[in-house]
């Protein structure tokens, strides 16, 4: 009988993880179910990231929609198990560090069903961030390691995880990156206002930290403005910083704020743009492969690679940051970078060559 894998995705940073993943399955002799947990269900936030990866309609949707972090773990838990109890998979294969992630690995590995981490190992240390509570569950009750680095293995050998465990394979979301690359299209805002390579910058906020408080998210916004010196400045809303922004009235005419953009836009723009400045992860990752100068609005990071080899660098969540970090960009003083282990676009293949192997 063949091996079935399900396959776990909710949310936005989750879908460009395990696209390269189903490919590789496919060429592979094991079977797979995708299960989409309905985390995130907006067609910005979902369904344009399945149509611009061509990643398969999901088997399932276990539809939990918004909610508090316990009601959406919950609810994914009783929905996860109800499905597993119907029809069992033998592996659960679980990517990132958002609540699906922890909320299904929990589900499965309480019916003794094996659970495999792509993405394990890593840390910020930052116990605010909700991701880092699911990053270190996750791995409390994961079988099999995937990691990205090998700050990520250092991090899994010091909780006595053995070693035969962990697999170093490099980074599925860099998969996806170089396979799109050529792909990647320029958005509507590029044509409306007449943008131009190296003339402008990308802004992406979502951390509760950074956004939650409308004063605060405002004096960001201004000093990112005042850095950008007159140049545009590209500003994707995720859906929880667009209702903090209802609360403000933020006068600024080079700031530019637009929806959530699809895959290929979004990373067209970041590709040819002067710098980000994000509080993402996943973003630092991309922009360290693409050689783009990235500014993170964040205390720590569990990436530290992006910082030490790449194009990252960390300037904590206070406004007064900024514009020592905008002068040596414009001085021309930004690090250059260079591409981290096993970041070659190969990651999936070596993930399912293992599971083949264990499973
Ligand atoms: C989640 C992840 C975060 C990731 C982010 C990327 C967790 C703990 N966090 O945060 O790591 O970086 O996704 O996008 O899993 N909403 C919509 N439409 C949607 C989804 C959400 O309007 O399709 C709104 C809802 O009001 C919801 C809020 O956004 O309450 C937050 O969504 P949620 O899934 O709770 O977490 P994110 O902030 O998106």
């Amino acid at each position: 009988m063949r091996v079935r894998i399900d396959i776990i995705a909710g949310a936005r940073p989750n879908f460009m993880k395990i696209a390269p993943l189903i490919k590789a399955l496919k060429g592979s002799n094991l079977d797979y179910r995708l299960i989409h947990t309905g985390q995130h269900y907006d067609r910005k936030m979902s369904g344009d990231f399945f149509a611009d990866l061509g990643i398969p309609e999901p088997d399932l949707n276990l539809n939990v929609g918004s909610g508090s972090h316990a009601e959406q773990t919950a609810g994914i838990m009783v929905a996860y198990e109800k499905t597993l109890l119907k029809d069992s998979s033998d592996l659960c294969l679980v990517v990132g560090d958002v609540t699906s992630t922890m909320a299904c690995a929990i589900a499965a590995q309480k019916l003794r069903i094996p659970v495999a981490h792509v993405e394990a190992g890593i840390r910020s240390g930052d116990w605010a961030m909700p991701e880092e509570i699911n990053r270190m569950v996750t791995d409390s009750i994961t079988n099999y390691f995937f990691t990205t680095s090998k700050v990520a293995n250092s991090n899994l050998s010091r909780c006595g995880i053995p070693d035969d465990r962990i697999f170093f394979v490099g980074n599925t979301m860099i998969d996806t990156l170089l396979a799109n690359c050529e792909r990647f299209r320029p958005p509507t805002v590029w044509k409306e206002i007449g943008l131009v390579t190296g003339q402008y910058f990308v802004v992406t906020l979502h951390r509760p930290a950074n956004v939650d408080e409308e004063h605060g998210l405002a004096r960001l916004l201004e000093a990112i403005v005042r850095g950008a010196r007159g140049l545009p400045v590209i500003f994707p809303v995720h859906p929880r910083t667009a209702k903090v922004l209802e609360a403000v009235e933020l006068e600024f005419p080079d700031l530019r704020m637009i929806e959530p953009l699809s895959y290929l836009e979004f990373n067209y723009l970041v590709k040819h743009s002067k710098a980000v400045i994000t509080d993402s992860g996943g973003i630092t990752e991309e922009t360290t492969v693409m050689g783009v100068p990235c500014m993170t609005l964040r205390d720590s990071t569990e990436r530290p690679e992006t910082v030490t080899v790449g194009t990252n660098e960390l300037l904590g969540t206070d406004s007064a940051a900024l514009d020592p970090a905008f002068e040596s960009l414009f001085s021309g003083n930004w690090k250059k970078g260079s591409i981290p282990e096993k970041w070659d676009g190969k990651t999936a293949e070596r993930i399912v060559a293992v599971l083949e192997k264990v499973l």
